[in-house]
């Protein structure tokens, strides 16, 4: 078994940690850092669940080994909202929205939606709604989360809340 010594962030955290080659980022965020709320489900890249921003880049982290974040400055849910505790505005907009039932899929969704609309930059609708195409959610029908990637995106009424009443006039 080879080990390798990764330096990298987690969450604003700088941390130096050793990693087996073959352990995926997944693995490794959740059983040696502790970030449980990266949620594994498919394990191959098809669900979505165990997205991570990786050096500002949404990223399936069960694809990626932990060896290859060696430098990486990585987000995980845990790290989303401010210090103080306030939500991010993805999980506050997917909170308005009704965007999650159970939650499995909801941090890596979350992930992905914060990548897309992170600085001055919003990637606008039709890329948040493409990239919902990556996530598999068993619960939802997708509409939550579609009028929360809408509001993220700034168009129409401006709050997830105000779209969800369209919709649901609709
Ligand atoms: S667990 Fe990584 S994409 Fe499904
Ligand atoms: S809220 Fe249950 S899988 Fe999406």
């Amino acid at each position: 078994m080879s080990e390798h010594a990764i330096e990298w962030t987690v969450n604003g955290q700088r941390r130096q940690d050793r990693v087996e080659a073959r352990t995926s980022l997944a693995d490794h965020l959740r059983l040696g850092v502790g970030c449980t709320g990266v949620h594994l489900g498919c394990e191959h890249g098809v669900c979505g669940a165990c997205t991570v921003i990786v050096d500002g880049r949404a990223v399936r982290s069960c694809l990626m080994l932990a060896v290859q974040a060696d430098g990486a400055d990585v987000t995980t849910v845990e790290g989303l909202a401010a210090p103080d505790g306030t939500s991010h505005p993805v999980q506050q907009a997917m909170r308005d929205a009704h965007g999650l039932q159970c939650g499995f899929c909801t941090p890596g969704v979350l992930m992905t939606f914060a990548a897309l609309t992170a600085g001055e930059e919003n990637a606008g609708e039709e890329a948040m709604i493409a990239a919902m195409s990556g996530h598999i959610c068993r619960c939802t029908g997708y509409q939550g989360i579609r009028r929360a990637a809408r509001a993220l995106a700034g168009l129409g009424a401006g709050s997830a809340e105000g779209s969800a009443a369209r919709e649901d006039a609709a």
